[in-house]
Formats: structure tokens, C-alpha cells, sequence
């Protein structure tokens, strides 16, 4: 019996991941709007900052934001925690799995950097650790304290080269996975190690009946703030294993960083809107930069393939590049049935998935998986001219 632990715990995995995922990005999506949308009492109250009413689900609501804190603090009080902290742990067992036990398959690319399974995984893990204690020192440090811009124009410089490095090392894939794990672990950590410390303090110092450290609710504020903005991108990332003509393409740090601007800018207007100030360029201005990515990524007319091209050949190609895991039986080790359930075991089963092929293997280089298998830029070529041939096999 075949249980098919791999797929299965990626499954669990991966669905636990986006459940809580869900639940953070919901409620601080909620709580944003909601700061927005409070509006001072209209017969003012002691104490009371804002309040709101709300229908939702056929109950009606009303929320009251207390200014600072209240004067005791009730027994039982909710904390949003755990949503991200479950996020990120699920995050790093996924990334774990997929990309560090298949390294050989997802992380590394002989084409990019060889890299031995070991040296490719603490690569990737000391990525996400520096990346949290270089962020963290620099908006701890008097830079991030006195000149937050100049904080923030090192994280924005820092990002580039994350982005723009990666892809020298590790396969595309891996890559922005690696981007969107540095920023999601910071995007946790910001919630774990600065803004729950902030609020535990806040908390004891009114139990206490002594006043808080502002210094570390400011602190907290502005990394709520950082995740605010990180939010859109790093979804992207998430998504972003699904589309090779992006992370398969040569300039995909580049695509990544413009969607990630994008994503930024979308968030930045509703941030915007919410306080009531509406800049609608932003949309078409992120909307236009999409657009640019689109037909500045749109495969460029392959070369003129002139004469016929021979199937033997196509075929013969398959069998070496692609065959070793799309056949019903793979001889790949790593796989025991057909990856995705494709399979090229005869000239019909080609022809019937030519476009496929040629979205996997000539518009980007996503298959054969990490190269495995070593296929040349002649033979991509080839394959392309049957392609667009109508794909022959007589
Ligand atoms: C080392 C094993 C391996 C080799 C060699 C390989 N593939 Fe794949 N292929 C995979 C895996 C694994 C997946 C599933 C990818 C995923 O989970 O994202 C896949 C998926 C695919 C898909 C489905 C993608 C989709 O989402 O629709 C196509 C098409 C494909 N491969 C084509 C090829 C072609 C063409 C070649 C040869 C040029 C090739 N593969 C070589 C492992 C391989």
C-alpha cells in the first residue's frame, strides 16, 4: 500500500496555511478599516475615542474604541495572535516540504547555481533569518527611529537585491518563494516580537496603574503598518508557484518587483480611501504597470523555424527530457506515478498536449522540472517550431 504520505501532508499543509492565512490577513484587514471608519461619539462620552455601528449577518453591531487603554483592563480580553502565528508555522513546514525535501526538484536549478541539496537549504534558511535581524535591527536602530525614510529607502534597496539575487541562486521558483518567506517571517515576527510585547506592556502598565512606554507602542504602530503594506505582495508570492510564464522567465525578478509595486500601490489606496482622502490614479497607475509587465513578458516570435520539422526528433527529445517522470511508470526516483498526472507515453498523448509543452518548456523553462534532465536551447527551439508547425506527428 502506497500511502502517499508526501502528497497528502502537502495537502493538510497547504490548506492549514491558507485557512489561517485567511483568518490573520481577515482581521487585519477588519481592524484597518475599522480604525478608518470610527467616528467620535456624537454626544461625546469619557473615555470613548470612536465608535461605529455595523450590520452584518442579520445582527447588529456597535464597536467603541477606548482612548489608550481603559482604565481596568477586563478579565477576559481577545488577542490576535495566533492567526499569524499559525500562518507561519504552517508557511515554514510547507516551504520545508516542498522545497526542502524535493530541493532537488524545486529549489535548485543546475542551470542557475549546482548547488549540493545542503548548501541550497541553509542558503535559504539564512536568507530568512538575516533578512528578519537585518529589518529588525534597522527600524531598532536611531536610523529607523529619527529618519524612518531613509529606514525605509534601505529596506526598499535591500528588497531589490533580494529579488534581483535569488534567481542567481536558486531555481525561479525557489527564488520568489525564498522573497515571499523572508517577508512573511518578517511579517510574523513583527506581530510576535513587537506589536503582542507592546500590548502585553500596555496591559500590565494599567494594571499596574503606571503609563505605558510609548516608545514601544510607536514601535508597534509602525510595524503594523510594514505588514499593512507587505500583505498584497507576499499573497502574490503565494500564488505565484502557479504561473511559470512569470517566475520561469529570465527577467522574473524584475516582473516580481513591479507586481509587488503594484500590489503595494493597490493597498496604498485603500489605505488612502479609508481615511477618507481618494487617489484614484493609483489604480490605473498599478493597473497601466500590469500591463507593461504583460507585453514587456509576451514571448517574442520565435525564431522562423524554416522546413519541416522531423516528430522523430520531437518525440526523441520527450522521451530523453521529459519521460523520465511524464511517463505512467517514471524512472525518476522522486516520482512513482506521473507528476500533475501528464504523460507523454505516445505520439497522441504529445500531439494532444503540444500547448502545454510549449507553455512548460519553450515560452518558459519551468519543465523539465529544475532541468533535471538537462535540455538544451536547441532542443526548446525545435520543440517550438512543431509547435507552432500544428504539431505533426506523421
Ligand atoms: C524531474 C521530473 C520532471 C521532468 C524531467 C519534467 N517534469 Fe513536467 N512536471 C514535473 C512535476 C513535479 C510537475 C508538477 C509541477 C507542480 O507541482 O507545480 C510537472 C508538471 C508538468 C506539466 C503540467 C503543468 C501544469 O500546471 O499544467 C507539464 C505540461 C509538464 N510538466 C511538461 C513537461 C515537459 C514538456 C517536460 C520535458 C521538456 C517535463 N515536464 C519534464 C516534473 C517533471
Amino acid at each position: 500500500m502506497d500511502l502517499n504520505i508526501d502528497a497528502w501532508l502537502n495537502l493538510a499543509l497547504r490548506w492549514a496555511h491558507v485557512i489561517t492565512g485567511i483568518a490573520w490577513i481577515g482581521s487585519s484587514f477588519y481592524f484597518n478599516w475599522l480604525d478608518s471608519r470610527l467616528k467620535p461619539p456624537s454626544t461625546p462620552r469619557q473615555g470613548i475615542e470612536g465608535e461605529l455601528w455595523m450590520v452584518h449577518s442579520g445582527g447588529f453591531y456597535r464597536v467603541e474604541k477606548i482612548d489608550v487603554a481603559p482604565e481596568t483592563i477586563p478579565k477576559e480580553l481577545h488577542w490576535f495572535k495566533w492567526e499569524a502565528g499559525f500562518t507561519g508555522i504552517t508557511g515554514l513546514l510547507l516551504l520545508g516540504l516542498i522545497y526542502y525535501h524535493g530541493a532537488a526538484l524545486f529549489l535548485i536549478d543546475p542551470g542557475v547555481a549546482d548547488l549540493s541539496p545542503l548548501a541550497a537549504i541553509l542558503i535559504g534558511l539564512a536568507v530568512i533569518a538575516v533578512g528578519w535581524f537585518i529589518y529588525d535591527g534597522l527600524w531598532q536602530s536611531s536610523i529607523g527611529k529619527d529618519s524612518p525614510g531613509l529606514a525605509l529607502g534601505i529596506c526598499l534597496v535591500l528588497l531589490v537585491l533580494l529579488s534581483a539575487g535569488l534567481p542567481q541562486i536558486f531555481s525561479g521558483r525557489g527564488a520568489f518563494m525564498h522573497v515571499g518567506a523572508a517577508l512573511g517571517t518578517i511579517m510574523v515576527l513583527n506581530v510576535w516580537v513587537r506589536i503582542i510585547p507592546a500590548q502585553t506592556q500596555l496591559v500590565a502598565a494599567r494594571r499596574g496603574g503606571t503609563s505605558p512606554d510609548p516608545v514601544l507602542a510607536t514601535a508597534a504602530k509602525q510595524r503594523s503598518i510594514h505588514n499593512n503594506y507587505m500583505t498584497l505582495p507576499v499573497v502574490f508570492i503565494m500564488l505565484s508557484g502557479h504561473y511559470p510564464f512569470v517566475f520561469g522567465h529570465s527577467w522574473n525578478w524584475a516582473i516580481l518587483l513591479a507586481l509587488f509595486a503594484a500590489g503595494a500601490a493597490i493597498r496604498h489606496f485603500f489605505n488612502l480611501r479609508n481615511k477618507g482622502r481618494n487617489n484614484y490614479w493609483l489604480v490605473p497607475a498599478a493597473v497601466v504597470l500590469v500591463l507593461f509587465v504583460m507585453v514587456a513578458v509576451a514571448p517574442r516570435a520565435g525564431r522562423d523555424g524554416q522546413g519541416e520539422v522531423n516528430f522523430a526528433e520531437v518525440e526523441a527529445i520527450i522521451a530523453q527530457r521529459c519521460s523520465t517522470c511524464h511517463a505512467t511508470n517514471p524512472t525518476d526516483e522522486n516520482f512513482t506515478e506521473p507528476p500533475g498526472q501528464v504523460v507523454f507515453d505516445t505520439p497522441e498523448l504529445i500531439r494532444r498536449n503540444a500547448q502545454r509543452i510549449n507553455a512548460q518548456s519553450v515560452l518558459t523553462q519551468a519543465m523539465p522540472l529544475g532541468n533535471m534532465t538537462e535540455m538544451t536551447e536547441e532542443e526548446r527551439d525545435l520543440v517550438g517550431q512543431w509547435v507552432r508547425a500544428g504539431a505533426p506527428i506523421n
